[in-house]
């Protein structure tokens, strides 16, 4: 019978065994997949890996210093932190475009990545946390073409790495439950899904930086709420959108002129398919007066009503 700890003794054997004296490099998103590899090969091979973790001003709040925190400092990782947010902005500064966002953010990690990784010496693989899902569905040039993914391959052709994949023969609820074992923490094991090009795919249309500030304090507070209600397990994902229209609104005794806020929150298997969440009225109420209340340059909230299909998750 197949246990998590036969599983973690192998790949660890199988990890040493295979790479040897050489060193590997690691790209970390802050995601689950890539952490519970980052963890799992820190165990197999400690200071031979090297990680690199790229801020591209485009994660959620605390994000980056969550997975600084936890991997670098409690588990010891060796991890490069690149601060790019200005790199991003300028790339995509007048673009509002979904799909040239997408390939913008997904070119310009690659770059920085690979800047960051040139400066490294004798690194000989590169590792990566592939799931079993992620090697069928890159197989395959149906779902994932809907919106162009970019977390397998795109590597340059000058930089010959042998890959390391290491998860992908698990699934997602094994890699969280592999991620337990290891006792990496809750909060970095149980995130929902986030997508690569980040925040960037929240604020709809041109991405500046007041826009990714009013998203990212509006989905903590939303994230903050479903937690404190205990809806974090059950709703499979969660978030804000910003869709950049202005309505008119009062506070005090003024009229105001203020951005809309959207929230998407659904329920799902695999993210293929999903439904709308059926959030309490009084959740979202106190969702809605504290985002207006504490998100400046925010005088309404609405509340996502459709499924996938029609709509995707995300807004774009
Ligand atoms: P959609 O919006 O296509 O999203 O219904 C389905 C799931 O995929 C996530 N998503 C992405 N994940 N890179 C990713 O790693 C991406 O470019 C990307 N686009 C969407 C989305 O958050 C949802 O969980």
């Amino acid at each position: 019978n197949w246990s998590m700890e036969d599983f973690i003794d192998l790949q660890i054997a199988k990890i040493r065994e295979t790479v040897g004296d050489d060193k590997v490099l690691l790209g970390l998103s802050g995601g689950v997949d890539s952490s519970v590899v980052g963890v799992l090969l820190h165990e197999a091979i400690g200071d031979q890996l090297t990680c690199i973790f790229v801020d591209h001003g485009l994660l959620r709040k605390n994000e980056a210093q969550l997975v600084m925190d936890s991997l670098a400092g409690k588990f010891g990782l060796n991890i490069i932190k690149v601060d790019a947010q200005q790199r991003f902005l300028d790339k995509l500064a007048g673009v509002t475009d979904p799909e040239k966002k997408r390939k913008i953010i997904g070119n310009e990690f690659i770059q920085v990545f690979n800047d960051e990784a040139i400066k490294l010496k004798g690194v000989k693989w590169l590792a990566q946390g592939t799931l079993y899902t992620d090697v069928i569905e890159s197989g395959t040039d149906t779902a994932q073409t809907i919106k162009s993914h970019h977390n397998v391959g795109g590597l340059p052709e000058d930089m010959v790495f042998k890959l390391i994949e290491p998860l992908n023969t698990l699934f997602k609820d094994e890699i969280r439950e592999l991620g337990e074992k290891l006792n990496m923490p809750h909060e970095l094991v149980w995130r929902q899904p986030f997508p690569g090009p980040g925040l960037g795919i929240r604020v709809i249309g041109e991405i500046t930086e007041d826009k990714l500030e009013i998203v990212r304090e509006s989905d903590a507070i939303l994230r903050e709420v479903i937690a404190q209600r205990g809806l974090d397990q059950e709703i499979w994902q969660y978030f804000t959108v910003l869709p950049g229209i202005k309505s008119v609104g009062v506070m005090g005794d003024g009229r105001t002129y203020d951005y809309t806020v959207g929230i998407r929150a659904v329920t799902s298997i695999d993210g293929m398919t999903a439904d709308f969440a059926q959030i309490p009225w009084d959740v979202l109420q106190e969702i809605s007066v504290r985002i207006v209340n504490e998100v400046d340059h925010v005088n309404r909230i609405v509340y996502d009503i459709t499924s996938k299909p029609p709509s995707t998750i995300e807004w774009e």
